[in-house]
């Protein structure tokens, strides 16, 4: 099984969606490094202050601040097993640096239509306590405003905003993108592609645990 998985997608892809989903199934911890800022940044935690100004902007933190973060989070005993990795790396420091952290078994690309991603994260919301994420018109809550998990208070992302979005959009066409063609010249690249709007998570998390050697 490959279990030291990497998520590659722009803004919106489904990113999130799709690791916390695999990661239950496959018993590996989902570790999205925008997750872990966004915690830092409620706890005002030295990290949190310095991150949110970029955060709300839509650009990316700091290569040092993020490395630092993942590299502890990294060193934890629940990341012995494997570990699926959402955000990160998204420059090509980020990826080198992680070559010296861990091993990376398998690097997956989500493909997702450009206007498929606007109106997703124009529709996104997240819930305040536990993370969790839903769309008002694709994947909405049992209960309006409420998470059907833990029963938390849902939010509108501060870099949701069309200005923010538009901004994250360009920061990953000039510094992530390049990274496909980086873990493809490694020979770990699998395209998951989400063919149409309609199509629900549990397609793409097939597709993954399939790369992954699992059978869903
Ligand atoms: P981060 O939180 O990582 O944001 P992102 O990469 O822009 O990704 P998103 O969380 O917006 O989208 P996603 O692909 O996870 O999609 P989701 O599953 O939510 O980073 C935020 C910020 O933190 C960055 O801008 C940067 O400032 C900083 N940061 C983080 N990591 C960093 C790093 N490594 N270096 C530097 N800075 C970093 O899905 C989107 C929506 O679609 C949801 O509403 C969902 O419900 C819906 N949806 C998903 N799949 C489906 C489906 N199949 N059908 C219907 N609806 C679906």
């Amino acid at each position: 099984m490959k279990s030291r998985v990497i998520i590659l997608g722009p803004p919106g892809a489904g990113k999130g969606t799709c690791a916390s989903r695999v990661s239950d199934i496959a018993g590996i911890p989902h570790i999205s490094t925008g997750d872990l800022l966004r915690e830092a940044v409620r706890e005002r935690a030295p990290l949190g202050i310095r991150a949110k100004g970029h955060m709300d902007a839509g650009e990316l933190v700091p290569d040092e601040l993020v490395v630092g973060m993942l590299r502890e989070r990294l060193a934890r005993p629940d990341c012995q097993k494997g570990f699926i990795l959402d955000g990160f790396p998204r420059t090509l420091a980020q990826a080198k640096a992680l070559g010296g952290i861990a091993a990376v078994d398998l690097a997956i690309n989500m493909v997702v239509p450009a206007d498929i991603i606007v109106k997703r994260l124009s529709t996104r919301l997240v819930c305040s306590k536990c993370g969790a994420v839903y769309n008002t018109r694709t994947l909405p809550p049992k209960k309006a405003g409420i998470c059907d998990k833990c029963g938390g208070k849902l939010y509108q992302r501060e870099d949701d905003r069309p200005e923010a979005v538009r901004r994250r959009l360009e920061e990953y066409k000039k510094k992530t993108k390049p990274l496909i063609g980086y873990y493809r010249e490694k020979r770990i690249l699998v395209n998951i592609k989400t063919k149409s709007i309609g199509e629900p998570p549990e397609a793409n998390v097939r597709r993954v645990l399939a790369a992954m050697g699992i059978k869903g």
